[in-house]
């Protein structure tokens, strides 16, 4: 079990367009358990390889919260395209664990499709809805080097950075 460092700072990692993984081996794989045990460890329900320092488009997500050691459901995505869009949007307050401490309500659409490699390298398409449907939208904007709080006005943005940088100069 490996627990990687997490980028929390709001730098050219965060904001780089990050490359398409060429093949699926078992350095990838290695990467992906790593990131799977920061995300646990955090704790968190969805991490993208970025906010480890790594810039290729590899996510993985668990969004069932709070679970037991044998409810989870670890989810492995590389090169996770998002397909299709419903018209139907739905709030959730997001966090990041890049921003520690910074919760707000982001609207998106409320349901997508997504086309990705799965951990064995198999193409895979899934349908998400709830949760899973905004997890998978958080993730795949940061392999676009988005931020949740790129999607909140920007008087909202300009009070939660303040607010993060505040915490930040308390807690790190
Ligand atoms: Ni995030």
């Amino acid at each position: 079990m490996t627990i990687l460092p997490i980028v929390k700072h709001i730098n050219d990692v965060l904001r780089t367009i990050c490359a398409p993984v060429a093949t699926v081996d078992d350095a990838v794989r290695k990467l992906m358990d790593d990131m799977l045990d920061t995300m646990y460890d955090a704790p968190g329900i969805g991490l993208a390889a970025c906010q480890v320092g790594i810039t290729q488009r590899i996510v993985v997500l668990d969004c069932i919260r709070d679970a037991e050691e044998d409810e989870k459901q670890p989810m492995f995505f590389i090169n996770p395209e998002i397909t299709w869009v419903s018209e139907e949007q739905a709030e959730y307050e997001e966090g990041c664990l890049s921003i520690p401490g910074i919760y707000e309500n982001v609207t998106r659409p409320a349901e997508c499709k997504v086309t990705f490699l799965d951990y064995n390298g198999q193409a895979q398409e899934m349908h998400c809805t709830e949760l899973l449907a905004t997890c998978i939208q958080h993730e795949v904007d940061h392999l676009n080097g988005v931020l949740f709080i790129d999607h909140i006005s920007r008087l909202k943005r300009g009070i939660a950075m303040k607010k993060y940088k505040k915490l930040k100069s308390e807690t790190m």
